[in-house]
């Protein structure tokens, strides 16, 4: 079941986090992954682990907000591989605010990260999924993008755009067998949280009262988000486009 051996997969954000827990699942099903991450230090370690699970990797040094970068990122994975069989849009950033406190800059840049890089990496991805009529996309969304989420009023906006443009792309794609589907997290430790909690204030208030609102009574693992993904970027799941998956213990139920 799930078999990926020899799938070429581009993990944006796979340094750290949600993003390299997806990357060590992917490989542990058999896939070569390339990351596209800021994090240079980070995402070498996430290779290392990969390797040593017996699969290629590649890690690029890439801005998901400047497209030229993302550009090179493909044409470089194209040139080691020679194709990209899954994309996982997973790097993103947020900081916990309540929106009337927020600045113009934050704005700018929780759009450039979380909304616009999605954009340019389907592009450049779907450029060499197309010609080959074969492609898993997963967009790494929130239950902040189907519900709302106080205090990530731009985030949850973008994040329920993804929603929207996973559901328009996977109309779009359909005609050429590229699969295009979202994962939505629910409040997950990773090193995005805990940098918003040691803040304390509004971030910490929000967190601390999360697992007793969960139905499951826990947050969530990057396993629990990566298995989600696995799934998606599987054949198994060939019949199943433009839908939106919570992995979030119950909190959001719709
Ligand atoms: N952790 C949660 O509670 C939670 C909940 C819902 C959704 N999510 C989503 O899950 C995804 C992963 O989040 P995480 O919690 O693992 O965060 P994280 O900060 O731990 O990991 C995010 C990764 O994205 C990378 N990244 C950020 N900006 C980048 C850029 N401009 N170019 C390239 N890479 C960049 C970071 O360097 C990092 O490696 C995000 O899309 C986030 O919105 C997280």
């Amino acid at each position: 079941m799930f078999e990926l051996t020899d799938r070429v997969a581009i993990v944006t954000g796979g340094a750290r986090g949600i993003g390299k827990g997806i990357c060590l699942a992917l490989a542990k099903q058999g896939a070569n992954i390339a990351i596209a991450d800021i994090l240079v230090n980070e995402g070498n370690e996430t290779i290392a682990e990969i390797e040593k699970l017996g699969r290629k990797g590649l890690m690029v040094e890439t801005d998901i907000t400047v497209k030229d970068q993302v550009d090179q990122m493909v044409k470089k994975v194209m040139d080691t591989f020679g194709k990209i069989d899954i994309l996982v849009n997973n790097a993103g950033w947020d900081k916990m605010e309540p929106f009337m406190e927020s600045k113009p800059e934050t704005w700018e840049k929780v759009i450039a990260i979380n909304y616009k890089g999605v954009i340019h990496f389907t592009h450049a991805v779907l450029e060499q999924m197309i010609p080959k009529s074969y492609g898993k996309i997963i967009n790494i969304s929130s239950d902040a993008g189907r519900v709302g989420s106080m205090g990530e009023a731009v985030y949850s906006g973008c994040k329920g755009a993804i929603i929207a443009f996973t559901k328009t792309i996977a109309r779009e794609m359909a005609r050429y067998k590229i699969n295009v589907n979202c994962v939505c997290p629910g409040p997950t430790p990773t090193p995005l949280v805990e940098e918003m909690r040691a803040k304390g204030g509004f971030a910490e208030k929000v967190f601390a009262g999360m697992e007793r609102i969960i139905p499951l009574r826990r947050m969530g693992e990057p396993e629990d988000i990566a298995h989600a993904v696995v799934f998606l970027a599987s054949d198994e799941a060939n019949f199943i486009t433009g839908q939106t998956l919570s992995v979030s213990g119950g909190l959001t139920m719709c």
